[in-house]
């Protein structure tokens, strides 16, 4: 065991995981590429979870960085006017489609959760919430109360009364052979029989990611959110879209994940790349939810100078450079490769994605039943390869990608080859 990992073993949670049998400390970075403490180059397609969304030392960035930091300040607190803070919350309300839009901004996609729940609950005077399961939305109470996947509940307690629906579990023997529209149909019948048997009418929000990140980029048939957002909002319920892994066009198709469902949420919550590794997190509103708390709030670090110039420069970039775009089309044409690539492997299930977030599954090539020792192989055969890849699904047992948005064409063929090797050699064990 290395020094360091040890140390780390002895001062750190045993809950937070580490990839890899033999831990990486990556050491320096630029572009889509990073550096271990022994030296070895890898070509990154997981960026620290989604959130060096331009990869690494990005000169635009830098520089914002730079220039807050040449002027002394790093914080001041929002006792007093924050300039960057204003310009972004100005760029995300107009981009959010939302009506007269506020902004809150926060230092992670937990807190930005926490708060869009706040809003819903305050404003419905319900503690009532639907979600959905195999959802993951953060560590605290309130995250952890909301999220459908028992690995990642380490306690009951909760603040809300939480049910949750189905969206993204058509492997189940009872949704067996239905096509998008008989699935869709039966996940808004079930919401209807939630809504009358289980709820007591008057229920604050239902939170989804529209496509699950932890969950394994998991994802409902397009249009079902918007199909379940008719149903509640004839009752008023207010709708949340968890966009952490999902936003800034990193699905290609449209900025915000929800996009594909064909409405515009009550509320977006939003972190993870925008800063492009500074951490940075918060809420996008209706003006009214917004102002509607009747108490103080303040986040002393949210939205601070730092941060906030990181996230400009970030955003700025991604719009000005149509990223969006580059994401549909590197996207597709490395989803349809990993297609074409693993359609002869047994020990690959499923290939699905949307632009820049993509994923598969790894099975027991005799059963069809997920294997998570399969993905742990697939990680260090990518690692050995000189690839970085994430991990998730609801079993483990899936492979997570979401490279830079500003991949190149050749970096982009260069990971697909790599990850197509590394299955075949997974593929080879898994029939030994
Ligand atoms: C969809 C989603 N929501 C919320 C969170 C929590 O964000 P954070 O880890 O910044 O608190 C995550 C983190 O992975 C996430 O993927």
């Amino acid at each position: 065991m290395s020094e360091l990992l040890e140390r780390h073993r002895r001062v750190i949670p045993n809950w937070v995981g580490l990839y890899y049998d033999e831990p990486l400390e990556l050491t320096s970075g630029s572009g889509s590429r990073v550096i271990d403490s022994s030296g070895r180059s890898y070509l990154d397609f997981f960026c620290g979870i989604l959130t060096n969304m331009l990869g690494y030392d990005v000169p635009e960035v830098r520089q914002a960085v730079q220039q807050q930091l040449d002027s002394g300040i790093v914080h001041t607190s929002t006792l007093y006017l924050i300039r960057h803070q204003v310009e972004l919350a100005e760029k995300l309300a107009r981009l959010s489609g939302i009506e007269n839009a506020k902004v809150f901004f926060t230092n992670s996609g937990t807190e930005a959760n926490e708060t869009a729940l706040m809003l819903a609950t305050v404003a419905r005077k319900s503690n009532q919430v639907l979600a959905l399961r195999n959802s993951y939305h953060g560590r605290s109470f309130g995250a952890v109360a909301i999220t459908g996947n028992g690995a990642w509940k380490p306690s009951q307690l909760a603040p809300f009364n939480v049910h949750y629906l189905h969206g993204t579990d058509r492997q189940l023997p009872q949704f067996a052979g239905m096509d998008d529209a008989q699935y869709s149909a039966a996940c808004v019948q079930d919401l209807r029989h939630v809504l009358t048997t289980a709820t007591a009418g008057d229920v604050a929000c239902l939170i989804a990611e529209p496509i699950q990140g932890v969950g394994g980029f998991t994802m409902p048939p397009d249009g079902l959110l918007g199909e379940y957002a008719a149903v509640l909002r004839e009752r008023g319920a207010l709708i949340i879209s968890d966009e952490v892994q999902t936003a800034w066009g990193r699905t290609g198709e449209h900025f915000w994940g929800i996009g594909a469902h064909g409405v515009v949420p009550d509320i977006i919550t939003f972190a993870k790349g925008l800063g492009n590794g500074l951490a940075i997190g918060g809420v996008i509103a209706r003006g009214d939810l917004m102002d509607g708390l009747p108490g103080n709030g303040i986040s002393t670090f949210g939205g601070n100078p730092l941060s906030t110039a990181a996230a400009n420069a970030t955003l700025d970039y991604v719009l000005s450079h149509d990223l969006q775009r580059n994401a549909a089309e590197l996207g597709t044409m490395i989803i349809s490769g990993l297609g074409e690539a693993t359609a002869p492997l047994p020990a690959v299930g499923e290939v699905r994605g949307r632009g820049l977030m993509f994923a598969l599954d790894l099975v027991d090539p005799g059963t069809g039943a997920p294997s998570p020792r399969l993905a742990t192989l697939a990680l260090e055969q990518t690692r050995a390869r000189g690839l970085l890849i994430g991990k998730g699904g609801l079993y483990g047992h899936t492979l997570r990608m979401a490279p830079p948005m500003n991949l190149s064409e050749a970096d982009a063929k260069e990971g697909l080859g790599i990850l197509a090797d590394a299955l075949r050699a997974v593929n080879e064990a898994a029939a030994r």
